[in-house]
Order: structure tokens, then C-alpha cells, then sequence
């Protein structure tokens, strides 16, 4: 329970809504976790691995209906449409939540109501801020230990008085009694809602229990509601990983990368460097919030506990730390299970099985099957503190001070390798233009390619124009201490469609010449969209690629780059007359640049 009044009042008005049989208040204990995974696997929800293979860990199938998030049943509902922007679904409030209380009436009933109270941030950091998710899922429950600091610790932080974000979740599925539960209740799309009342930082999630979708603390509090805070704050709230990098000198360098979804965060995260004498630790792999420092300079800490990861392509060979940090205490969600009893998904670096069980529940046999055995969005949930490559200090409440920002996204033609801005305003411009081409973390096609700024698009919680306006803001207070800032794309392909970059730990090639540039040490050339290493000015010692790809990965094709140029302002046109000065200036110099 909880002395908090306005937390009581409102489990009280959610209760009665809902209906749930009962209430179970959160402690966050390894037995509570222990009891709901035993109660999920006595039902038939989830499946208990084998001990042997992978101890503690369960294996879930969700519904084929509920893989990933649905941008398009997501809702920024401000009580301004032009508070929400163009790259938004927008509700009347009030009408929306009309909408929503009639399905949430009597919604739990046949099932207990979970309160969980969670930090998002260490318990008691300056910069970290506490939700209390209200959900009828118990596999949203143990996610969400592993996920963010859970239990009766946040509950004496937030005290008699505390600020809480509130977060309802239901997966939209009650229960007449005597009828038998499904192993993934959830409710049918057209029934689905994912919103954000940001003038109240209120949350309601309805319909899904998948992911960003349920795991309220993730995407819906700790980007599009945090991201509105840190607009009025004065802070950042980014969708970007936390590296750090240390060279054979021991300098140590601090990175913070934006990629949109499934674009390579998590390996980037915990990279092994293939250069001689530079290792890199783990801060974050999805999300930093960011905060001015007394010296000025831009710190970041990782809000979450916890990762929740691509599994198909993760394997031994492209991120041996993610491998390494799976092995037990782990949920699995829509993967393989094998004959032994262990998970598997397509990329992984043991053999095919050949007597499987496929994510549908289907006998699978991945010689002979068309389909693929595990979803392209299945995920592995993970304790961020089993990663071996973690930073001792990825929990201290300071942060780290970034020297780097990196944006990039998936694209087979055009982007180059690597490029650095020439100021903040460029690097904001860079920003506000990636675009990547679409993968399965959100419902819908995938390979097209879509802007999507900041790798932000499904996840700012306001005006893109505004918070474009924001970063120039955060630039003009950082100044001289601002990071420099960077863009990537490790996915150019060659005219047989192979990856012409061999990516991973090489990337660490490309690190290291970023960190050196902000050291001063390396070369560069200036091209028309920016600063640009040659062949040379890379090290790629010890590298078996072909001067034809190195010299490919590292041209600007002008005339590829002049055709962007008017899709790049369609696509900036949409946040007028939001959109900052600076930016339409950025984008005349690339025209000019392009033409000389
Ligand atoms: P979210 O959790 O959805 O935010 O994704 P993420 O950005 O953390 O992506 P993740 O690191 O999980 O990578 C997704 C996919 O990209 C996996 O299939 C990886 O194997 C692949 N990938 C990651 N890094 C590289 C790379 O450097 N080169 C290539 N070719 N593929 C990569
Ligand atoms: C993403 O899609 O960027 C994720 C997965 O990190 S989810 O939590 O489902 O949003
Ligand atoms: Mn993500």
C-alpha cells in the first residue's frame, strides 16, 4: 500500500473502471517474479526453458496480431492539435478518453489489477522520475522488473507528496467467469490505443500487450511524455544508446547514438572494438535523458534497467555481449524453442533446428520451412547489470558527459559511410533529415524508406517543428561544450544487395576517427553535406574490404544528393511555420554547396 494520496485516489478510480477481481500491490521481489512466472507457466501463457540451456528464463507467443508497436493506433492527444504536429495521430482529449473509458469499463474483470511502482533512472537520482503502471498483465509485470526499478523502494521515494507519471494498461481482454483464458489475450487492432494526454503526463494504454506498446515506462513514458517535460525542463529525452569509448591512452570518450528501431542501437551498445588497444563499455542501448552539468557540458543517464532486444541477427559473430548477457534470467517473446528446450531465431550462430517449435506454436523445421521460425521482431527482455561489458558506473545518478552525437538509419543506396557536421545547427539539420528504410518494430511494410528524424518520428511526444526548435535551443546553452555531431549508416549495399560495410565491432573504426576528430588528431575533407574522412583517415588496419567498396562508402554522389534535396524540403515543409530559421538556412547551404 501506499500514503501517497493522490496515488491511492487514483488506483481507486481505475479500480472501479476497470473492475478488476483484485489488486496486487508491487513489491518488486524475486519471489514476486518467481510467483508470476510459475502462475504463466501453470496457464499455459509461457513456457519455462530448459534449466540446463538457459536457467530461469521463459518463452512467451504472443498473439500474431500483437508483434510489435502500431504507430497507428498511437496518440499524442494535447488539447491542441497544433501541439501534437503533422507526424502525429491527434484526439480531442476529452473525446478520446470518451472513447477509451468505455473500453476500459469493467475491462479486468476476471483479473487482477497489478500497481506497479517504478523508477525510470536509479532510485533517487536527480534526474530520474517515477511512474506507477496500473495493468492486467502479470507477463507486463515481470517485464517490467527487469525493465526499470520496480517496488516498495520507488513507493518510499515517492512518498507522502511525490510526482508521478500515471500509466493504465489493459490488454483489453475480461473475463466471463468459467471461461478460459488465452495463452496472449489482448483486443483486436481497431480496438487498440496507445495515448499520451502530455498537458497532464497521463498515459492510457488499451488493447496490446506487446512491448512499447504495454511496458508503459519505455516508449510512452520515457520518450514521448519525458520528452515534453524536457522541452518545458530545458532537458533532452532521445531515443539514443550510450557508449563509451576509451582509447589505448585511456581517454575516455562518451557517445550517444540515434537510430530508428531495429537500426542497430543494441549492437552498437555493446560493441567489441576490433582495433588494437580501444574497448568500449555499455551505458544504455535505447533511450538517454540528458541534462545541462554545473560545468556545462550535456550529461546522460540511462533510464531503464534493463534491455529489451532484436533477437533474429543476434548472435556470437554480430554482438557476442548480448549473447553473453541472455543466458539466464531472461523472457523471450515469439522465438524459436528447440527440441532441447532452448530458444533460437533466424541469424543465430548455432545450427538450424530441424524439430522446432516456430513463435506460432507450429512444429518447425528451419531446413525445410519457407517461413521463418521466430517473428523479425521476436525480443529477448535482459538485466542490463548481466551485460558483461557494462560500465561499472552505468547507475551513477551524475550520468556521463557526451562528446559525440550520432544519427543514422538504414540505406542500401546514397548515404555514405560516415559524415560530420560542420557546427551544432548543421549536425541538428543532419538530425532533422535522417531517414531509414522501415523494419518490423512497428506493424506495417517493411524496406520503405521513411524520414524519420532524430529516429524520433514515432516517439516525440509533440511538434516536430518544436522540438527541432529545441535541439537549436540546447545548442545555443551548450555552446563551445556542445557534443560534435555525427551521422552513419552501416547499411549501403552493393549492386548484388550484400552489405558493403562489414559493420559490428568494425564500426569501431569508424568511432575511432570520430573521437579523434574531437581530439583534433584526424583528417578531414569537406564535402558538400559535410566533414568526410578518406580511405586513409580511417584505420583499418588489419580490414579485408575491397578499394572499390572503401572508396564507394566514402563518395558523395551529387547528383543522387541534388534529387534529395526537394524531397528533403517537402519533408521539412510539414512542420511550418514551426520550423526553425536555422534549419532553412542549413538546408540553402546544402543547395549551394551541391550546385558549386
Ligand atoms: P530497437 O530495440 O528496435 O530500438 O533496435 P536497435 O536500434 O537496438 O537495433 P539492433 O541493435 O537490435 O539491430 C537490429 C538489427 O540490425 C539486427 O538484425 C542486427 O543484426 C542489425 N545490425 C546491427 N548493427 C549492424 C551493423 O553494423 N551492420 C549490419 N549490416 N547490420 C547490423
Ligand atoms: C523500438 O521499437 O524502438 C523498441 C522496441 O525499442 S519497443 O519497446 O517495442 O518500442
Ligand atoms: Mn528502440
Amino acid at each position: 500500500m501506499t500514503k501517497n494520496a493522490k496515488l491511492q485516489a487514483w488506483i481507486k478510480e481505475i479500480a472501479d473502471m476497470c473492475e478488476p477481481d483484485q489488486i496486487h500491490y508491487c513489491d518488486g521481489s524475486q519471489d514476486e517474479y518467481n510467483t508470476l512466472a510459475n502462475l504463466m507457466v501453470e496457464k499455459g501463457a509461457a513456457e519455462r526453458l530448459n534449466p540446463d540451456k538457459r536457467p530461469d528464463s521463459l518463452h512467451f507467443r504472443s498473439d500474431p496480431s500483437d508483434v510489435a508497436r502500431v504507430e497507428g493506433r498511437t496518440y499524442i492527444s494535447s488539447k491542441s492539435q497544433d501541439d501534437a504536429g503533422p507526424t502525429n495521430n491527434w484526439e480531442d482529449p476529452a473525446k478520446l478518453k470518451d472513447t477509451m473509458k468505455a473500453l476500459y469499463k469493467g475491462c479486468m474483470k476476471g483479473r487482477t489489477m497489478y500497481v506497479i511502482p517504478f523508477s525510470m533512472g536509479p532510485v533517487g537520482s536527480p534526474i530520474s522520475k517515477i511512474g506507477v503502471e496500473l495493468t492486467d498483465s502479470p507477463y507486463v509485470v515481470c517485464n517490467m522488473h527487469i525493465m526499470t526499478r520496480v517496488g516498495t523502494r520507488v513507493l518510499d521515494e515517492l512518498g507522502e507528496n511525490g510526482e508521478f507519471v500515471p500509466c493504465l494498461h489493459s490488454i483489453g481482454a475480461p473475463l466471463a467467469p468459467g471461461q478460459t483464458d488465452k495463452p496472449w489475450p489482448c483486443a483486436p487492432i481497431e480496438e487498440k490505443y496507445i495515448s499520451h494526454f502530455p498537458e497532464e503526463n497521463l498515459i492510457w494504454s488499451y488493447g496490446s500487450g506487446y512491448g512499447g506498446n504495454a511496458l508503459l515506462g519505455k516508449k510512452c513514458f520515457a520518450l514521448r511524455i519525458a520528452s515534453n517535460m524536457a522541452r518545458k525542463e530545458g532537458w533532452m529525452a532521445e531515443h539514443m544508446l550510450i557508449l563509451r569509448l576509451i582509447s589505448p591512452e585511456g581517454k575516455k570518450y562518451h557517445i550517444a547514438a540515434a537510430f530508428p528501431s531495429a537500426c542497430g542501437k543494441t549492437n552498437l551498445a555493446m560493441m567489441e572494438p576490433t582495433i588494437d588497444g580501444w574497448k568500449a563499455e555499455c551505458i544504455g542501448d535505447d533511450i538517454a535523458w540528458m541534462k545541462v552539468g554545473s560545468d556545462g557540458r550535456l550529461y546522460a543517464i540511462n533510464p531503464e534497467a534493463g534491455f529489451f532486444g532484436v533477437g533474429p541477427g543476434t548472435s556470437y559473430h554480430s554482438n557476442p555481449m548480448a549473447m553473453e548477457t541472455i543466458k539466464k534470467n531472461c523472457i523471450f517473446t515469439n522465438c524459436v524453442v528447440t527440441e532441447e528446450g532452448d530458444i533460437w531465431w533466424e541469424g543465430m550462430d548455432t545450427p538450424t533446428p530441424e524439430k522446432a517449435t516456430d513463435w506460432k506454436g507450429n512444429p518447425w523445421n528451419g531446413k525445410t520451412s519457407k517461413e521463418t521460425g521466430a517473428h523479425p521482431n521476436a525480443r529477448f527482455t535482459a538485466p542490463a547489470g548481466q551485460c558483461p561489458v557494462i560500465a561499472d558506473d552505468w547507475e551513477d545518478p551524475k550520468g556521463v558527459p557526451i562528446d559525440i552525437f550520432i544519427f543514422g538509419g538504414r540505406r542500401s543506396t546514397v548515404v555514405p559511410l560516415v559524415y560530420e557536421s560542420f557546427n551544432w545547427n548543421h549536425g541538428v539539420f543532419m538530425g532533422s533529415i535522417a531517414a531509414s528504410e522501415t523494419t518490423a518494430a512497428n506493424i506495417g511494410a517493411v524496406g520503405n524508406l521513411r524520414w524519420d528524424p532524430f529516429a524520433m518520428l514515432p516517439f516525440c511526444g509533440y511538434h516536430m517543428g518544436d522540438y527541432i526548435q529545441h535541439w537549436v535551443d540546447m545548442g545555443e546553452k551548450l555552446g563551445s561544450k556542445a557534443p560534435k555531431i555525427f551521422y552513419v549508416n552501416w547499411f549501403r549495399k552493393d549492386s548484388n544487395g550484400k552489405f558493403m560495410w562489414p559493420g559490428y565491432g568494425e564500426n569501431s573504426r569508424v568511432l575511432k576517427w570520430m573521437c579523434e576528430r574531437v581530439s583534433g588528431k584526424a583528417q578531414a575533407v569537406e564535402t558538400a553535406i559535410g566533414y568526410m574522412p578518406k580511405a586513409d583517415d580511417l584505420d583499418l588496419s588489419g580490414l579485408n574490404i575491397a578499394d572499390g567498396n572503401m572508396k564507394e562508402l566514402l563518395t558523395i554522389d551529387k547528383k543522387a544528393w541534388s534529387e534529395e534535396v526537394p524531397k528533403i524540403k517537402e519533408h521539412l515543409d510539414r512542420f511550418e511555420p514551426k520550423l526553425p530559421e536555422a534549419i532553412k538556412e542549413q538546408l540553402a547551404g546544402l543547395k549551394n554547396r551541391l550546385q558549386g
